[in-house]
């Protein structure tokens, strides 16, 4: 083999590595997105959603900006900025259907942070 050859495999090793990284789409994002991946993965948000379309304790963050789903007085409603501002500041009291009422407060988020997020929830497509 030519020094080229093993070259190139040894990149797609490396490839490889950072596919089995929790999720691909996470890595992937630049910018705004990526300031609220980083808070996603710091302030915890993790423990209970998923980024790859799995069902935790809470919703799959996958897909779910811009969505239409019921709460639990079926009321319906759609994923968009002003409704998630809404869920971290906690005054949206009624849960999603289907969910327990345990998202936690984060009303001590700043706008820019949480500005962050909504972008980071746009991303996941
Ligand atoms: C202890 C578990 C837990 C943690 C930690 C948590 N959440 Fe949640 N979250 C939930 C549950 C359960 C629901 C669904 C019930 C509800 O609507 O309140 C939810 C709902 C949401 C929704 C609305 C989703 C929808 O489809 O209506 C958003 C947006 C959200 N969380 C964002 C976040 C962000 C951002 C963080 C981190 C800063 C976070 N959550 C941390 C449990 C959690």
């Amino acid at each position: 083999m030519t020094w080229r050859a093993a070259w190139m495999l040894a990149g797609l090793a490396t490839l490889g590595a950072c596919a089995e990284e929790p999720d691909p789409r996470l890595l992937a994002m630049t910018g705004k997105a990526a300031e609220g991946r980083d808070l996603f993965l710091r302030l915890d948000c993790k423990t209970c959603h998923t980024t790859n379309g799995e069902r935790g304790i809470g919703p799959t963050f996958l897909g779910v900006f811009g969505s239409t789903h019921e709460l639990q007085d079926g009321t319906v409603v759609t994923v968009d900025e002003p409704y998630v501002r809404a869920t971290l500041r906690k005054e949206r009291r009624v849960p999603r259907k289907g969910f327990d009422p345990v998202m936690p407060d984060y009303s001590r988020l700043t706008e820019p942070q949480v500005a962050s997020l909504v972008e980071f929830l746009r991303a996941l497509k």
